[in-house]
């Protein structure tokens, strides 16, 4: 498969329109059938709610209605009427309360996505359901250490995940640092995708494509296409990128421009690394320092390949998407600014033998009649169940578990509650430390992570990140006691 140039697919894109991408997932529509964006204004941000003396509360109302989508109104699920949700902005040690309104046909409830806080009763607890018309008090208590960084808000219910993140859901959340980096501004880029009708209306996706993952045709920056951004040669500015793709994995570059990397999800490196692209699978995240530099740069999303069930056209590769936003340097240049502050060095779990290792293996099995379609996605030979304890697990043990992928795929392994160490890949080992909340499982390959079960107790799950593999079977229960 060879992508087509991007001067080829810019060609194509034309005004309002987003490029075309390769093999099948396009992103190139015949005009009329599908909502046709306004591309070009200025991003913007959605709402942010800060803690005071240590408290946040938030009313979120999950809701089917009006919302503004690529500078079009479209019908669509969000949180308090717009797209993405309120971004909520706490600090270690602060408690935040929500209280979610079901307004939608179907039952949901809320996932806090990487922050380190207690699965149980009205903590991130995915075993609850509020059902519709009912509403449900969250209180998520945020230990004094909380690591830094930018986390998320999504619905949970199994079954519906991948339809009410596709419709709309979500939201980020930002940890901050204890000391403040010294920077010009602050950007959230929540990334999603979408597929509107030419009347804005939810399109729902082919039964293959629940089974791949699906790919919205739009590709959204804060409810936006294409928007806009500026800055002053000299300028640092820190953007916290947000994959809340259901299935898309993105590939961002920002030729021009100096990029570093403070850290992927809840890990921070102990010094930022000089990078020319980023990757992120569904669910991850990305600190990233930009300095910006005289000129016009594209934000662009390039392809990547995440593997495909041999045979099928349009398999699950994340096409190319082309430019997702822009940034204009102009003006006078300010004077350089001081670097990042090193970080203590993260915690390091390698060295002391682990309490146990467990191997986990995910699966897509093809004619078992299970799914529609006759694909079954499985951990370890099952489908979810919720009142099942998959993998029992000591309070306060560290244990080592290598995830292993049969299929043809790749699959993004996330854990909720302890973020993992990534300590070996293909039975590499790596040789820096890097913490994620989501760690992609490359087809037909392993990864080892190394996971302290501390702190808290109770029942979670563990899950592949491409949202429609969850909703078909592939997650876990793990309980620690
Ligand atoms: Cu972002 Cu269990 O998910
Ligand atoms: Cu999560
Ligand atoms: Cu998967």
């Amino acid at each position: 498969m060879r992508p087509i140039s991007r001067r080829h697919a810019l060609q194509l894109g034309g005004l309002g329109l987003l490029s075309a991408a390769v093999g099948g997932t396009g992103l190139l529509w015949p005009r009329g059938s599908l909502l046709q964006p306004r591309s070009g204004a200025g991003l913007a941000e959605p709402d942010t709610l800060r803690s005071a003396d240590g408290v946040l509360r938030v009313r979120l109302e999950a809701a089917e209605g009006p919302v503004t989508i690529g500078g079009r109104s479209a019908t669509a699920f969000s949180y308090n009427g717009s797209l993405p949700g309120p971004t909520l902005r706490l600090r270690p040690g602060d408690r935040l309360q929500v209280t979610l309104v079901n307004r939608l046909a179907d039952s949901t409830n809320l996932h806090v996505h990487g922050l380190h806080v207690s699965p149980e009763g009205h903590g991130d607890n995915v075993f609850v359901a509020v059902q519709p018309g009912e509403s449900f008090d969250y209180d998520y208590q945020l230990p004094d250490d909380h690591p830094p960084g930018v986390y998320w808000y999504h619905p949970h219910h199994h079954g519906m995940v991948a339809d009410q993140v596709f419709g709309g859901l979500y939201g980020a959340i930002v940890v901050e640092d204890p000391a403040e980096l010294p920077v010009a501004r602050e950007r959230v880029l929540v990334v999603s995708d979408i597929t509107l009708d030419a009347s804005g209306r939810l399109q729902q996706p082919s039964a293959m494509s629940r089974q791949m993952g699906r790919e919205g045709k739009l590709v959204l920056v804060n409810g936006q296409t294409r928007p806009t951004m500026s800055a002053r040669p000299g300028e640092r500015e820190r953007w916290r990128i947000v994959n809340s793709c259901v299935a898309r994995y993105l590939r961002l570059r920002l030729d021009g421009q100096q990029l570093d990397l403070l850290g992927i999800d809840s890990g921070r490196y102990p010094v930022p690394r000089r990078v020319g692209e980023v990757v992120l699978a569904p669910g991850n995240r990305a600190d990233l320092l930009v300095t910006a530099a005289e000129g016009t740069s594209a934000l662009e999303a390039l392809g990547v390949d995440r593997g495909s069930m041999g045979g099928m056209m349009g398999g699950g590769t994340s096409g190319e998407v082309g430019t997702i936003a822009t940034l204009q340097v102009t003006g006078a240049a300010v004077a350089a600014q001081p670097g990042a502050p090193a970080q203590p060095a993260a915690r390091d779990l390698r060295g002391p033998e682990p309490a146990r290792r467990r191997r986990l293996v995910f699966a897509v099995g093809m004619g078992g009649g299970m799914g529609p379609g006759g694909m079954s996605f499985t951990i370890d030979g099952r489908e979810f169940a919720p009142d099942r304890v998959d993998q029992a697990v000591t309070a306060g043990a560290v244990e080592e578990w290598t995830i292993a992928n049969t299929s043809p795929m790749d699959h993004p392994m996330h854990l909720h509650v302890w973020p993992m160490q990534i300590v070996a890949e293909a039975g590499r080992p790596v040789d820096d430390i890097r913490w994620q909340d989501v760690v992609n499982i490359p087809a037909a390959s392993e990864v080892t992570v190394r996971i302290a079960f501390d702190r808290f107790h109770g029942r979670t799950v563990y899950h592949c990140h491409i949202l429609d593999h969850e909703d078909n079977g592939m997650m876990g229960v793990v309980e620690a006691s």
